[in-house]
């Protein structure tokens, strides 16, 4: 028996109004708390660290159960360390440690098959899936004319054509539940503007808001949803390392806090870099059946970064 109610019977005021009648009700029960994502279960890939760790744990919180891929390896043309098995137990052990459940499979977003049996053992473990979160990417970094074919085949396979491996092994299982869901993939800023050094990743980003885009015209009848999120940078390994922090000081530092002087510059908000929380956060709404008529938009959470507010201040 499925634990929450038919997509579109669903009121979502009646979780709020639960909630008003429980504070009023039981003012002394801070316990009694309606969790946004209950009964629900998120397949995310790229759950080992970063971006994708942060998702398990704030979905979890919610009360969804999750179903976490990751390669778990190093990848060919890529300037920094792969994540590892070890990082992928650890996600496990956090969204644990948060009341959750977590279903950890070794699995490549280059090969369906890897990705469709881990999606048969969550629907064995947790009877249905509910949200697909596909997050996995990697990056690397070079002049577009200079890119050499094996980097940018690398990025192509798995920043786009992974994409929608994703969605051929898992929404059909969404669409198999009959009750509606939510896909959310994870582009960037640079599915929407360019960025020099980085062509393939923005080409492929770019590919991924299309991707939402169709997806979400023909999933619409099913009643699941399809949005992209499109962060700025992002305090992750992706970014916190030799490779890109010399990138982002055009070369003269590796160290962290150089970079971070720097890359404040690029936002109009004086941070440097977003955390991986601040897209969860988002995440945790489009997941939710809080965006229930959202779909095929992008979400931007760039700290300013793309809108025209960074010139030094103006004397009229
Ligand atoms: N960090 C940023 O500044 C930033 C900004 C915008 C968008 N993004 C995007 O956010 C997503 C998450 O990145 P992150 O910042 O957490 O980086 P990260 O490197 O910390 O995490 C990426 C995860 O994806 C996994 N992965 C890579 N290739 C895989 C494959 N072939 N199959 C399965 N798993 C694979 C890695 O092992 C790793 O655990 C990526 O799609 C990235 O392009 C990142």
């Amino acid at each position: 028996m499925r634990a929450y109610i038919v997509w579109d019977a669903f009121d979502v005021h009646r979780a709020s109004e639960f909630r008003r009648k429980a504070d009023t009700a039981h003012p002394h029960r801070k316990d009694i708390v309606v969790k946004r994502l209950e009964g629900k279960v998120a397949y995310i890939t790229g759950a080992a660290r970063g971006q994708g760790r942060s998702h398990a744990i704030r979905l979890a919180e919610e009360g969804a159960d999750i179903i976490g891929i990751d390669v778990c390896a190093d990848i060919e043309t890529v300037p920094y360390r792969g994540a590892t098995s070890l990082d992928l137990a650890e996600t496990v052990t956090l969204v644990e440690e948060v009341g959750g459940r977590m279903l950890a499979r070794t699995a490549d977003v280059r090969d369906t098959n890897s990705l469709r049996a881990a999606a048969d053992e969550g629907l064995d473990a947790f009877g249905h899936i509910d949200v697909v979160v596909a997050n996995a990417g990697i990056i690397s970094y070079a002049p577009l004319l200079e890119i050499d074919d094996a980097a940018w085949e690398t990025v192509i396979e798995v920043n786009l054509t992974g994409m929608w491996k994703t969605m051929k092994a898992v929404v059909p299982a969404v669409i198999a539940g009959n009750v509606g869901g939510s896909v959310v993939l994870t582009s960037s800023v640079l599915g929407l503007l360019a960025l020099p050094n980085v062509a393939h990743y923005v080409a492929a980003k770019h590919g991924v808001t299309g991707l939402m885009r169709s997806l979400a015209v023909e999933l619409a009848p099913h009643g699941i949803r399809v949005n992209s999120l499109h962060p700025s940078t992002v305090e992750t390994p992706m970014i916190i390392n030799e490779a890109s922090l010399r990138l982002f000081t055009g070369g003269q530092s590796s160290t962290r806090g150089d970079a971070a002087a720097i890359m404040a510059g690029m936002n109009a908000l004086p941070v440097p870099w977003l955390q991986p929380i601040d897209v969860s956060n988002a995440l945790v709404y489009l997941a939710s059946d809080e965006s229930r008529y959202v779909t095929g938009t992008t979400t931007v959470l760039d700290a300013g970064a793309s809108a025209p507010v960074k010139m030094p201040s103006i004397v009229p």
